[in-house]
């Protein structure tokens, strides 16, 4: 079986999509031939857009940016619909990983409509997928051992997914929290916010003044 897994982060460097990515990577059989693409940080060409609907399965990973996709991630999107129909592609299946900076991964459900509706509009089975919430700590707790991983219930997700895909199955859309509680996940949060407007020299009154 071939996948193309396309990330849609615009982070040059680490990313909390990167890291999602990399944990499902490993639970994929390894005997499939993986395709990794990053629409994040420039345009797909045509080339990688055919090499990419030329695969079993699609699986795209994005942060959720204002309750929707990032706009480069929606353009490769339009791209890839103008190659499917162009080459009237009708046996793909996409399946859909999206994490997002408040804490309740069901923040991502309007983006799940919109893959949804592409979905319809293209052609393609919409394969659900999983959207995981107070994803600015995946890369920062990346190093807890295992028995103290914060993200346990997305790597059960995941497992389900890897194990979907082998038969190219749709899976429910999992929509998750991490396993630490959200009054403490604020207070991170809140201190995270005014230690970054103190290194860019505001105060934490300047953070909250309304234009
Ligand atoms: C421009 C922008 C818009 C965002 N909009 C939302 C949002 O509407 N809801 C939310 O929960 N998080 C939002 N976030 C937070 C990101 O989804 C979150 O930090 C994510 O983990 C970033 O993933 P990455 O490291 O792969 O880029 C936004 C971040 C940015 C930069």
């Amino acid at each position: 079986m071939k996948i193309s897994i396309i990330n849609g982060s615009q982070k040059t460097g680490e990313s909390n999509t990167g890291h999602i990515l990399e944990k499902l990577k490993v639970l994929l059989n390894q005997t499939y031939e993986i395709n990794i693409f990053n629409c994040g940080l420039r345009q797909l060409t045509d080339e990688m857009l055919n090499k990419i609907i030329s695969t079993d399965v699609i699986i795209l990973v994005f942060p959720l940016f204002v309750h929707s996709l990032p706009s480069n991630t929606l353009k490769m999107l339009i791209e890839l619909e103008n190659t499917i129909k162009r080459q009237q592609k009708n046996d793909l299946i996409i399946y859909t990983i999206i994490n997002n900076g408040f804490y309740e991964g069901k923040q991502n459900n309007i983006a799940f409509d919109i893959i949804k509706n592409w979905c319809d509009h293209t052609g393609v089975m919409f394969g659900g997928g999983i959207g995981q919430g107070a994803g600015e700590m995946i890369s920062r707790t990346k190093h807890l051992p295992k028995d103290r991983d914060l993200f346990k219930a997305l790597n059960c997700a995941l497992q389900i997914m890897a194990e979907n895909i082998n038969t190219k199955k749709p899976m429910e859309i999992q929509y998750l929290s991490p396993n630490f509680p959200k009054f403490l996940w604020r207070l991170m949060a809140v201190r995270n916010w005014n230690n970054l407007a103190k290194n860019n020299g505001l105060s934490k009154k300047d953070i909250l003044k309304r234009l």
